[in-house]
């Protein structure tokens, strides 16, 4: 594991419509480590992942954002999906009359290092979706179209298995996981790692995505800001507490500003 990192968020602040969301805001991820982002609802972790993925919604009005040793900051969300950075779709497009199979072809194209002939995507393809449990039907059936909670994680942990992405940002807050897409995410969050030696930061309330997966830091966000940063013994504690003194401490230091 390198020390530099691969990820460095800097006081970074941004808003939307003029309300300021993130308020100075300090992330750094070294290659291969997982991260948590927790964090009550309406803290931020949405928009932060959206912020570092470049979502033109949102104004960065202060600091950086490094990745894989340069400044993203102004790239484009494209050009920072290019670079090996990957942000999971919290609800997963339709598009009727696309095969996923096309959906996926498309997403590597023009890649560097993801070049493939056709045979060689589909035997890749199969490959991942037998990983994933995934009946290959899927490969021919439109984007989306009538897919369940569980198969749109699934494609998207195909998506994330063929792209293998340096940095992967799993939003999973809102989603309402049931068991089955629970462990969809689990085990394409272990084959991510294990194959690429990818990094994590996963955005999530629920603690037992985290259950079997080893945890390098752990960021509370509230009001915008970064409250703690710990290990992952911070996990258990959360479950057990949940956020209130978190939430206690943050009005108190909002008065005191
Ligand atoms: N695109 C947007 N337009 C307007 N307000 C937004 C937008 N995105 C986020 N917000 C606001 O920013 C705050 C943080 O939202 P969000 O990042 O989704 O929090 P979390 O993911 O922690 O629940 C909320 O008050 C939310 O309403
Ligand atoms: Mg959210």
């Amino acid at each position: 594991m390198s020390t530099e990192a691969l990820l460095s968020v800097s006081n970074l602040t941004a808003s939307v419509d003029e309300k300021t969301i993130l308020h100075g805001v300090d992330l750094s991820v070294r290659a291969g480590e997982t991260h948590v982002l927790m964090g009550p609802n309406g803290a931020g972790k949405s928009t932060m992942g959206h912020v570092i993925m470049g979502d033109p919604v949102y104004t960065v009005n202060e600091g950086t954002i490094a990745f894989d040793g340069a400044d993203i900051t102004e790239l484009s969300c494209d050009k920072r999906s290019r670079a090996g950075l990957f942000l999971s779709f919290q609800a997963p497009v339709e598009i009727p009359g696309v095969p996923l199979s096309s959906f996926l072809r498309a997403s590597i194209a023009g890649r560097p290092g993801l070049e493939m002939r056709g045979k060689e995507f589909r035997r890749r393809v199969k490959e991942l979706a037998a990983q994933l449990d995934m009946d290959t039907a899927y490969l021919n059936r439109e984007l989306g179209v009538g897919f369940s909670g569980g198969e749109k994680k699934k494609v998207e942990m195909l998506q994330l298995l063929l792209l293998q992405p340096k940095l992967a940002i799993l939003d999973e807050t809102d989603s309402g996981l049931d068991v089955d897409a629970l462990s969809v995410v689990s085990r394409g969050m272990d084959a991510y790692r294990a194959s690429c030696d990818g990094s994590l930061i996963i955005i999530t309330h629920n603690t037992r995505i985290l259950e079997h997966l080893s945890v390098d830091r752990v960021h509370v966000m509230v009001g915008g800001r970064i409250v703690r940063e710990d290990d992952a013994s911070l996990i258990p504690w959360i479950d057990e507490h949940g956020f209130e003194s978190f939430e206690r401490e943050a009005a108190d230091a909002a008065e005191a500003r």
